[in-house]
């Protein structure tokens, strides 16, 4: 009887503790945060850029803030070797040697390939090396897998012969091979899908393999260009969760072309998104008001938080938004935006936000507590600029 209750006890405790242990090993349980090249540096990229960017997002607490991943996008790759298996390039003498710097200083380590022959800067891709190439990248201690369908286009247009449904199955095919071959390596590599947003991918990425996925064309430094992006994801929420993100593309701040309350608006809708926050700027050489917009802990927990829903938008009056995010323990993060060209007074009604009378109210942008709000806040918001608020529940 005895023995009965302790393998009963045992099998309940090993039924309570997977679920819990599984959260915790999942690969992208809260959306990848890090730092990409390809925004700032482009083709240019070298060892020593990277190396430099890992040097800073430790040195600049952005790490300590929860920037983990630094990913080379494309333009390291070299020609196949006799035996077929990718080399770097010049620019990149040991990749593995990198990658172990990487991690000496407690980072991740991300690289860029495509299904296709070749990427989109017409280096080398995996096509038809795809197991070699993960083996490889797993031996180099890669973490994270950025795979940009580029040159594929072309094999689908050509083998699908105009019909569309054939080209859709084929693109999807070519993710689930390469999540099927990382899988294969053992070693736990963030897979993310970069092909624009084509046939619906936020429908079917997840149970291809994807840990994140792009929703659309590439983000330029441009106040139109971020925020087409950033909000044409209203609708888009319920396809993000623990280990599966709609990615909406990387990070600009910093790099010069909007001006700080721009970016505290693309910080602000990111993390309203859940989205992945991969810094796109020059680590190195950054001003202190992109850092500090970068490692606002505040905004960055409403992009983190545990319960992994993407917000969606409450109201839109021409160009004023109002979003909501819930979050965990009952919580709400609240984002007013102006897309207007005039600074402009906004309200928020609790009721719509999903709180009956009154909350408890933080700006998360001047880190001031507000006290007590009650039915409604009004807050002027600055043009193409953001006042994003954290609700909770007044303790009775
Ligand atoms: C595509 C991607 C970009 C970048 C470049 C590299 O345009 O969307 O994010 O990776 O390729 O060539």
């Amino acid at each position: 009887m005895r023995l009965r209750n302790y393998w009963l006890g045992l099998a309940l405790c090993t039924l309570c503790i997977a679920p819990i242990l599984g959260q915790k090993d999942q690969i992208a349980a809260t959306p990848p945060m890090g730092w990409n090249s390809w925004n700032y540096f482009h083709s240019n990229v070298t060892d020593a850029d990277v190396r430099a960017a890992a040097d800073a997002i430790v040195s600049s607490g952005m790490r300590d803030a929860g920037y983990i991943y630094v990913n080379i996008d494309d333009t390291w790759e070299g020609p196949r070797n006799a035996q077929g298996e990718i080399t770097s390039n010049s620019k990149f003498p040991d990749m593995k040697a990198l990658g172990d710097y990487i991690h000496s200083k407690g980072l991740k380590f991300g690289i860029y390939s495509s299904p296709g022959p070749t990427t989109c800067a017409r280096y080398p891709g995996s096509y038809g090396h795809e197991q070699q190439d993960a083996n490889t990248y797993a031996k180099w201690g890669v973490d994270y897998l950025k795979y940009d369908l580029c040159s594929y286009g072309t094999i689908m247009r050509n083998e699908s012969h105009g019909d569309q449904q054939v080209a859709w199955t084929m693109m999807r095919q070519a993710y689930e091979k390469m999540h099927q071959a990382l899988l294969r390596t053992g070693r736990p590599i963030l897979f993310s899908f970069c092909q624009y947003g084509r046939d619906a991918v936020w429908e079917w990425g997840a149970e291809a393999g994807g840990n994140t996925w792009r929703t659309g064309t590439d983000i330029q430094d441009s106040w139109i260009s971020m925020t087409d992006i950033g909000f044409s994801l209203s609708g888009l929420e319920r396809y993000a969760g623990p280990g599966h993100w709609n990615d909406p593309d990387m990070l600009e701040i910093g790099n010069g072309h909007m001006r700080p309350d721009e970016y505290r608006v693309h910080m602000s809708l990111w993390a309203m998104l859940a989205a992945p926050l991969l810094a796109g700027n020059d680590l190195s050489h950054m001003s202190s008001d992109t850092l500090s917009i970068l490692i606002n802990k505040e905004v960055i927990a409403v992009d983190q938080d545990a319960l992994g829903k993407q917000g969606y938008r409450v109201s839109n009056i021409g160009p004023f938004e109002v979003w909501v995010k819930p979050l965990s323990h009952g919580e709400k993060a609240v984002a007013l935006f102006n897309r207007s060209e005039d600074a402009f007074p906004m309200t928020v009604e609790l009721k719509a936000v999903g709180f009956r009378g009154s909350a408890k109210a933080r700006d998360l942008w001047t880190h001031q507590d507000l006290g007590i709000i009650r039915g409604s806040y009004t807050a002027t918001v600055p043009r193409h600029g953001v006042v994003m608020l954290r609700l909770a529940r007044p303790k009775s």
